[in-house]
């Protein structure tokens, strides 16, 4: 069996069609979306991330505000913006791009965040929300992975997902929602990360194997089950020679070989990657929509 590819620029332009509809009902009503990103540093890789979702801001018509800050930014410094950015009103949701400088206690930026602007919901008031099935607002790349899921008509319902990896970006918050009841969900959910002695079994016995774990083609085509679905979360910068760059990028799954066993896969590039942002737009939309109702 070769596997269908579930591409991240299809499912996310279908998305993406969806929120320029409600960004038109919103500045029918008066009011634009705005969504603000803090960049404290330069962080070569943050710097890409933050362009991109101020560019994505701006094709939708949306109000973007970039906000960047010297390495040397103190806490308080930091602390004050976001208490600036929770009082304006033009701002609907904001973000502060991860990793901080290691002299800024990052857990209390995050707490600082008023959670109604967390489009990120990396707030634990958020976090416990989602938990418990009452989500405000759904973190970014699980919920990506959800739609692509949802909109390539793989059924989740009863069926066992292993997640590889338990940070608290994916692989946490992506086994919390695929446990929860209703569409998208009710699956039975195993986490296995790089303590779990029996780690193949487990995969192998995934029908949907989601995986975060961050290390370069971690999972080769004997750890997949025949027919499974796969979702690379991954992304990976090794060396190449042959590449004009020096280096590519890789995902933790390995692509090729996975791909003749899997029935649905997603590449990297191309797979998860683009379904970040978007789903960071639809919570923005989501926040500025919860002001008017
Ligand atoms: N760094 C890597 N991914 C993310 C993300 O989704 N949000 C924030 N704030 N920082 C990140």
């Amino acid at each position: 069996m070769t596997a269908k590819l579930i591409l991240g620029k299809e499912v996310s332009e279908e998305i993406y069609g969806e929120l320029r509809q409600r960004i038109e009902a919103l500045k029918a009503r008066g009011v634009t979306p705005g969504l603000a990103v803090v960049l404290v540093g330069e962080d070569p890789a943050s710097q890409v991330y933050v362009r991109k979702k101020g560019e994505m801001c701006e094709e939708l018509g949306m109000k973007s505000l970039t906000v960047l800050m010297p390495e040397e930014t103190t806490q308080e410094e930091l602390l004050s913006k976001v208490a600036e950015l929770n009082a304006d009103p033009s701002i609907h949701g904001f973000l502060v791009q991860l990793p901080l400088p290691d002299h800024i206690d990052e857990e209390a930026v995050i707490n600082a965040i008023d959670p109604s602007k967390d489009v990120d919901c990396f707030h634990p008031s958020n976090v416990g929300r989602m938990l418990i099935g009452n989500p405000d607002f759904l973190p970014a790349t699980p919920a990506g992975v959800q739609q692509m899921l949802v909109r390539s008509g793989v059924d989740t319902a009863g069926k066992h997902v292993v997640v590889v990896g338990r940070s608290n970006i994916v692989g946490k918050p992506m086994a919390a929602m695929m446990v929860q009841k209703g569409a998208g969900a009710d699956s039975t959910v195993t986490i296995v990360h790089s303590r779990t002695p029996n780690l193949a079994e487990m995969t192998r016995s995934a029908d949907i194997l989601i995986v975060a774990i961050g290390k370069p083609r971690f999972v080769t085509a004997d750890m997949v089950k025949d027919g499974a679905v796969v979702i690379d979360v991954g992304t990976n910068r090794v060396a190449d020679p042959t590449h004009p760059k020096g280096s590519r990028l890789v995902g933790d799954v390995d692509f090729e070989a996975v791909k003749e066993k899997a029935s649905y896969i997603t590449p990297v590039p191309g797979g998860v990657g683009p379904m970040t942002i978007c789903m960071l737009m639809a919570n923005a939309v989501r926040a500025a929509e919860r002001v008017v109702e």
